[in-house]
């Protein structure tokens, strides 16, 4: 089962968002959460369900007409300004579970809710065994821009480990079948890290995503959850835990074989060819708007956070006697939102403007020194990581906050 939500403060019953919250004319991204999976990877904790898992009170057949009835709450909360949606994501679990139909209809709700803006970008996250040529064509034709695949890797041991049900080759098939189907983009998802992966395993794994016709790779290192069946097996000794030393060497083969083939890093843990970037993902890092549809979604406006009940049963039943499935709330202050500023920006090769690190110069300075961080070369008068400050970023961030 997925773990908790945070605490905050109770959302209104109708969902509408504390006063003085500025709703502007910025544009507006829609995250839509699918909780549903064919079986429960052991590693994971999001937030989805197998059949066995869900029980009475939702289902996955009837979860369209629940989201789309979110996105109708979203334009009463929101009022009738003009927000352009410039970003979709459908997110999992594994959205295409459920028949492209019901994805485009959720689409097709947020459009004439909001109205997309033109060349929106519309991405659905997919398991590489969960879809196929005719399935991958009708996303298309339902307006999906683009699709991201969780290949994690390419090594059968790898895979078991992971207790992923696709094949090997099955990712890379998908991709094939994805670009015919006419996506001009499409992602590829790795996990490094695995116990028992060995540094020829990761190498394969990063040169068969670099040689597919792909315009965008991510790649993440395996963290064990509390309460997974994986962190089990490393609490009773069974399996190690991921080294930290194999890690950084793991993401430095990932960056010179990308990078190799015209996949620049434009985000820590994420590598794109000139215009592949994903736009949806660039909007949370820089601080943008968005509502997240769906059972424990997390959603933000203009500094207000709030995030959705965790089981689908208790979201279909708030939905549907015209409630908000908001499960509490909280409004970060000026301090938080600039330290949640720099931590994400600090991640983007756009770097932070150092105009913008008032108070924090010295230790800029230090990082500058110690080779952590570098003077931008795109955005001038800007700090930016070195691939070491990118293998320790999160000390780059610790100690800039
Ligand atoms: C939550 S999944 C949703 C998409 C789809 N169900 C899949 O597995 O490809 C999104 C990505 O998060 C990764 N992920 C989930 N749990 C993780 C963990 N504990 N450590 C690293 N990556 C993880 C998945 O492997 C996947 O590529
Ligand atoms: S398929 Fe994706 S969302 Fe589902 S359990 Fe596996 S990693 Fe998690």
């Amino acid at each position: 089962m997925p773990g908790s939500l945070p605490e905050g403060e109770p959302v209104p019953p109708d969902g509408s968002l504390p006063e003085g919250t500025l709703v502007d004319s910025r544009p507006l991204s829609f995250y839509v959460h699918v909780p549903f999976c064919a079986t429960r990877c052991g590693y994971c904790d999001f937030t989805t369900y197998t059949a066995e898992e869900l029980g009475g009170g939702a289902s996955r057949d009837s979860y369209a007409d629940d989201a789309i009835a979110e996105v109708r709450l979203a334009r009463r909360v929101l009022g009738s300004a003009e927000l352009p949606v410039r970003t979709v994501f459908l997110g999992g679990g594994t959205p295409t579970l459920l028949p492209a139909a019901d994805l485009g209809r959720i689409l097709t709700a947020i459009d004439s809710e909001f109205g997309l803006a033109p060349g929106a970008e519309v991405t659905t996250e997919a398991n590489p065994d969960s879809v196929d040529a005719a399935s991958l064509s009708a996303l298309r034709e339902a307006g999906f821009t683009r699709v991201s695949f969780g290949m994690q890797s390419v090594v059968p041991h790898v895979l078991a480990m992971l207790e992923r049900t696709h094949s090997p080759g099955r990712a890379l098939a998908a991709v094939d079948e994805a670009r015919s189907a006419g996506f001009a983009h499409v992602s590829l998802d790795l996990i490094y890290g695995t116990p028992g992966e060995t540094a020829d395993d990761w190498r394969r794994s990063v040169e068969a995503a670099a040689a597919a016709d792909v315009d965008h790779v991510s790649a993440y290192a395996l963290v064990v959850e509390d309460g997974t069946r994986l962190a089990a097996r490393v609490r009773r000794g069974e399996v190690p835990l991921p080294d930290d030393d194999v890690a950084a060497e793991c993401y430095e083969v990932a960056d010179e074989a990308f990078g190799a083939v015209g996949l620049d890093w434009y985000e820590v843990s994420n590598w794109a060819r000139p215009g592949g970037e994903c736009r949806h993902n660039m909007a949370y890092w820089r601080g943008d708007h968005w509502w997240g549809v769906g059972p424990g979604a997390h959603s933000h406006v203009d500094g207000v956070r709030w995030w959705n009940v965790r089981h689908p049963a208790e979201y279909a039943r708030r939905l549907r006697a015209g409630e908000s499935p908001g499960a509490g709330r909280e409004m970060l202050d000026h301090e938080s939102r600039e330290s949640e500023r720099v931590l994400l920006g600090i991640r983007l090769r756009e770097g932070l403007a150092l105009d913008d690190l008032p108070g924090r110069m010295p230790v800029v300075n230090e990082l500058l020194a110690e080779g952590l961080l570098q003077p931008g070369a795109a955005v001038a008068g800007s700090a930016v990581l070195t691939l070491r400050g990118r293998l320790l970023a999160d000390l780059v961030v610790r100690r800039l906050l």
